[in-house]
């Protein structure tokens, strides 16, 4: 029907690093939030994932955990899974943390698959950083750096679904 809006999420994002117990939960929080404080959580729907399978089924790391707790975001809840071929066919904004995660979703990219797949930074370029620091080896201000990358990125992410979810209800009202 004219004008109306599909059924279900009209945007679906896949947040991908290596074990998805540190970046990749973080992101999928982060970002959740923002979607939630935009109204739009029936819209944009949002899940992460490793390339590694070391931690399926696991929550994320403590320090991940802690370090979102102290601006408000709750990752208790995750849990761990790898990705899969199959995601290319749920998500088509597939969003890598670093280059190496990246070749890792390149290889599994279906040739068919007609979504967006790249790095999460190279969306909010100001930062003038391409990937997000893995701050698994690193202290809790490794963490807290992370978070600060993830909440930047996130509101850019944001802006630019917006942005795209506007424009195709102005397509739709045509
Ligand atoms: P993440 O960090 O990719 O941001 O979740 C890591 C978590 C675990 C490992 C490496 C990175 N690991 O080697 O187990």
């Amino acid at each position: 029907m004219r004008g109306d809006r599909p059924a279900g999420p009209e945007a679906r994002v896949l947040f991908v690093c290596l074990g998805n117990i540190c970046r990749s939960p973080t992101a999928e929080g982060v970002f959740l939030a923002a979607v939630a404080g935009a109204g739009l959580e029936a819209r944009i729907a949002v899940d992460s994932a490793g390339t590694g399978d070391w931690h399926v089924g696991r929550p994320p790391d403590v320090r991940a955990i802690a370090a979102a707790r102290e601006r408000g975001y709750d990752l208790a809840g995750l849990r761990g899974r790898q990705v899969s071929r199959s995601d290319f066919a749920q998500f088509d904004w597939i969003l890598a943390m670093d280059r190496a995660n990246l070749g890792a979703l390149e290889a599994l990219r279906p040739p068919e698959y007609a979504g967006h797949l790249g790095l999460f930074l190279e969306l909010a370029p100001e930062l003038g950083l391409a990937e997000v620091p893995d701050p698994y080896y690193g202290g809790p201000r490794d963490f807290v750096r992370m978070l600060d990358l993830v909440e930047r990125a996130s509101g850019a992410l944001l802006l630019r679904l917006q942005n795209l979810l506007a424009a195709r209800a102005d397509d739709a009202r045509r």
